[in-house]
């Protein structure tokens, strides 16, 4: 069973502590959602897990399949198993998403084994075809330079075929769902219901309940200055819609004043 287990993290930015001591484990399968208000550490989280060279981990652990991933070089965490779609995505102009896919499928087959000789091409295209049928994309789509000049919902879309594609056991996504209109939440959430069905393990990153009205996590946390505050099942999602976070507030602080 692959897992994502992290202990105890602490990370600065500059002299900044941003995460105060982040403990969670992510199993492949399951659907862990984190929440929480503007700026408490969850990108941060992500950025981190990824090896972001601006964040400073001072403290605790992060393991993938038993591996310390601080160890790891990003393209080696990534080539493991290890997904990350950001908040934000680059353009990489020259670099067709076809390329993009075919590199990054070829460099995650030579990392399981380092003899192959890459996805034939032919293999690669209905591959490729495949998937952006699943999602409902234009076949032009891989013929463009990867996030140029792509709307908001398109990126989106484009990071949910790349984890179609590259079938890692672990994916981090960072609000994903921003953005989009409700025809392609839908579709991106499908999308990411087949990743849980393919066993792979999902951490999502979210504001809104909306999304998980798709993606039904397993696990809901919230995340509060630096740290996992709360933690529930789907339930805590709909609750926090309706009550937003002020009582999570209020009990962190009840529990610092009795301590
Ligand atoms: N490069 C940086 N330099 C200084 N502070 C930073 C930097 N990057 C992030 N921070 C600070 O770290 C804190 C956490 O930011 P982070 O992006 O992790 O929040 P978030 O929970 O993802 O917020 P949002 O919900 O708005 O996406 C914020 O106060 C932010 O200003
Ligand atoms: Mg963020």
């Amino acid at each position: 069973m692959v897992e994502l287990n992290i202990t105890d993290l602490h990370v600065s930015i500059g002299d900044k502590e941003i995460l105060k001591g982040v403990t969670l484990s992510v199993e492949q399968g399951q659907v862990h959602a984190i929440m929480g208000p503007n700026g408490t550490g969850k990108s941060t989280l992500a950025y981190t897990l990824m090896g972001h060279p601006s964040y400073e981990v001072t403290s605790g652990t992060a393991t993938f399949k038993g591996q310390n991933l601080f160890d790891m070089a990003t393209d080696e965490r990534s080539r493991s198993g290890l997904f990350l779609a950001f908040q934000y995505p680059v353009a990489i102009p020259g670099v067709t998403v076809a390329n993009f896919l075919r590199t990054a499928v070829n460099a995650r087959r030579k990392a399981l084994n380092p003899a192959d000789k890459g996805i034939p091409i032919l293999e690669f295209r209905n591959l490729l075809k495949e998937k952006m049928n699943l999602l409902k994309m234009d076949h032009s789509f891989a013929g463009r330079y990867l996030n140029e000049g792509f709307s908001g919902g398109e990126k989106k879309r484009a990071e949910v075929l790349q984890m179609a594609v590259l079938q890692p056991e672990i994916a981090i996504l960072d609000e994903t769902d921003s953005g989009l209109d409700i025809d392609a939440l839908k579709i991106v959430s499908e999308g990411v219901n087949l990743l849980k069905e393919q066993n792979v393990g999902v951490l999502l990153i979210t504001h809104y309940q909306r999304m998980l009205n798709y993606v039904k996590p397993d696990f809901v946390h919230v995340m509060m200055g630096g740290r996992i505050v709360e933690s529930g099942g789907a339930e805590l999602a709909l609750h926090l819609e309706e009550h937003g976070y002020d009582w999570i507030r209020e009990k962190v602080e009840n529990g610092r004043n009795g301590s």
